[in-house]
């Protein structure tokens, strides 16, 4: 009897406790620090250690080369002519169409274009609706801050874009500047699935996979703070740098330090392709072109470059230009080569655009008057950080 008694008081009292520490770490907003990854604990498709094992166990011949071309900020009529040159119409050698991904700001983006991307089976992604500087900003940004600027993006895009706002499930982080656990903690609570900002130099060759904050991550902070909670959920999609012609890295193709002549086509078709190869006949980690469309532009022996190295990689039969999110997709069930080339095509629903050019409509932070095409009835107000669909 009297053990009973005390068992159950020795209970509750352990209960009552637990329960006040666990009120007193959220009122902190403290987040569980992450053990060491356990291999035999984090499992596919929901966990993965950050590794530069290829997924699968496969080997490097029976693993489909991903290439994840990315263009980032705002989409407008002048920026869609080069993408019209260079990407529209590509096909992989499996005779599916080739992907790129968007990672886009709201200002001065033309929404009746991020339509026509979409429809046309690329990725939209968010880059936050300001793009705010400074810089340094992103880094002491609250979760409320970046709730505001890349969570409410998800609305504001599905909304003025009229796409479904489940296929937005990327973010890239304003000039790379990684948040610490925030981001990945409001990815968490819009239901974005991963992030594809975290460069890595070191984890080159062999590359760093995809993987997940379950436990401890191995990668280098690039751009800090970077997150060092457990935060099971979202994915981490490494931005593995290039090496410059003196070895230094880069997570932009337009941001190295040192570049071939950009009148030289030969030389900088060169420069991709020691890139590439690095992957191809490593471990073949997914391989970025990550890049701002103002710099091939601005330089056309470079986009030709770019092009040449498109129409290469696609005319290989184990290289596949995709979206992003489709390389997380095949992390979490990875399939040999050979079964992913005979898989069918992914198909859009297509989506209408009801075309309307809004304004004007004077931003209030700055006086700037806009006019905005959307697919949708037109804001009251013009859309920004708070107020994101302008109403
Ligand atoms: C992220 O969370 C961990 C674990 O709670 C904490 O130690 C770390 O300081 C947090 N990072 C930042 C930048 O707040």
């Amino acid at each position: 009897m009297t053990r009973i008694i005390n068992e159950n008081f020795v209970m509750k009292w352990f209960l009552l406790l637990s329960l006040v520490v666990a009120v007193v770490a959220e009122k902190a907003g403290e987040l569980p620090s992450p053990e060491p990854c356990d291999e035999e604990a984090c499992k596919l498709p929901e966990c993965r250690c950050s590794s530069t094992e290829i997924p699968g166990g496969l080997a490097p011949r029976d693993t489909p080369q991903f290439v994840s071309v990315t263009f980032d900020d705002g989409v407008n009529v002048l920026n869609m002519w080069t993408y019209r040159d260079v990407i529209f119409n590509r096909r992989n050698s499996n005779g599916c169409p080739a992907g790129t991904t968007f990672y886009v700001s709201h200002e001065y983006t033309n929404y009746q274009l991020i339509n026509e991307l979409y429809n046309r089976g690329y990725e939209i992604a968010l880059h936050s609706i300001s793009h705010r500087v400074p810089q340094s900003w992103w880094s002491i940004a609250s979760l409320e801050d970046i709730r505001k600027e890349i969570g409410e993006q998800k609305g504001q895009i599905a909304h003025f874009a009229n796409i479904p706002a489940d296929q937005i499930k990327g973010v890239r982080l304003p000039f790379l500047q990684m948040t610490g656990n925030t981001s990945f903690q409001m990815m968490k609570e819009f239901d974005l699935m991963y992030d594809h900002s975290w460069p890595t130099a070191a984890y080159r060759a062999p590359g760093l996979w995809p993987y997940t904050l379950h436990y401890e991550s191995t990668q280098e902070c690039f751009i800090p703070p970077c997150p060092t909670a457990s935060i099971p959920g979202p994915w981490v999609l490494p931005m593995i740098t290039w090496a410059d012609p003196r070895g230094f890295p880069c997570a932009m193709v337009d941001a190295c330090s040192y570049f071939p002549d950009r009148e030289d086509e030969n030389a900088w078709f060169a420069f991709i392709m020691q890139n590439f190869e690095r992957h191809y006949f490593g471990n073949r980690a997914p391989f970025g072109f990550y890049v701002h469309e103002g710099y091939i532009r601005a330089y056309p022996a470079v986009q030709r470059a770019f092009v040449r190295f498109l129409d290469t990689i696609n005319n290989l039969n184990d290289v596949f230009m995709v979206n992003a999110v489709d390389i997380i997709e095949w992390v979490k069930n990875p399939v040999p080569l050979n079964e992913y080339r005979s898989r069918p095509c992914k198909t859009v629903p297509s989506t209408i655009c009801m075309a309307r050019n809004c304004g004007p409509l004077v931003a209030a932070h700055n006086q700037i008057t806009h006019w905005i095409p959307v697919c949708n009835v037109c804001p009251a107000n013009y859309p920004w950080v708070g107020n994101p669909l302008g109403r």
